[in-house]
């Protein structure tokens, strides 16, 4: 069943067209990664999934429903979270009260949330009090997506979570991406990182604002051609 589905989307900044007629599909309940170059647009699609750029053209459908162009606090009310690939914490603020700030919409107790967000991500635990901007680049990645889950989603739209990070750290990240997934978070996963097929179930190739090839992770990783010219094989 999908869970996500754009069809059809232009969308761009002002005069200009990034994404051109750009269809795609998240199945419920699985990992699907979108993998394209610097500038292809892999930004531009989740800002208009999440309502942050209104498309020119075409129509985003979220769980059967025209969310098209609604605005992101009402898109989240439905059950989709979204850590933006900049500036996705308060790096004045301490562990613990950027988990807040990510519930300052929910009005029950967010303890035992926050709870289970620190045992998704155990090294944050220890830093609770700290400062998020003396987090190591990792921490502060994990602390993004922590803060996102706060709202317990159903769908979490990620831009780049591994970019800058050490090798064993990516293998990490995209691992408690998969433990999440396995909790019942549908995931779409922006990357540049071809890694991402490891722990995808299926992807996309964006270049230009254009799908280029889309599959299965296995088959993607299995093609000669997408390997050379997209994989940096
Ligand atoms: N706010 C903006 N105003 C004008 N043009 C923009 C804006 N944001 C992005 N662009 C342009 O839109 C195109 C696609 O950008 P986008 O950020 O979606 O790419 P991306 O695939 O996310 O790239 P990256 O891998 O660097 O994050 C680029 O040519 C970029 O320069
Ligand atoms: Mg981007």
């Amino acid at each position: 069943m999908s869970k996500l589905r754009i069809e059809n989307v232009v969308s761009g900044y002002g005069g200009m067209d990034v994404l051109h007629k750009l269809s795609l599909e998240v199945q419920e309940g699985k990992i699907v990664t979108l993998l394209g170059p610097n500038g292809s647009g892999k930004t531009t699609v989740l800002r208009t999934i999440f309502g942050i750029l209104a498309p020119k053209e075409g129509k985003v459908f979220y769980k059967g429903e025209d969310i098209t162009a609604l605005p992101p606090e009402k898109v989240a009310r439905l059950g989709m979270s979204y850590v933006p690939q900049e500036e996705n914490i308060f790096a004045a603020l301490t562990v613990q009260e950027n988990l807040e700030m990510g519930a300052f919409t929910r009005e029950d107790d967010i303890r035992p949330r926050m709870e289970e967000v620190f045992e998704l991500f155990p090294d944050l635990t220890d830093r609770r009090k700290s400062r998020a901007g003396d987090l190591s680049g990792g921490m502060r990645q994990m602390l993004a997506i922590g803060r996102a889950l706060m709202l317990n989603p159903e769908m979490l739209l990620l831009d780049e979570p591994s970019t800058g990070l050490a090798p064993f750290l990516v293998e990490q990240i995209f691992e408690r991406i998969q433990t999440l997934n396995k909790q019942g978070v549908t995931v779409f996963l922006v990357e540049q990182n071809a890694q991402a097929l490891r722990c995808a179930d299926r992807a996309y190739i964006l270049e230009g604002g254009e799908k280029r090839a889309e599959g299965t992770a296995q088959e993607l990783m299995n093609d000669e051609e997408i390997g050379k010219h997209y994989l940096g094989r």
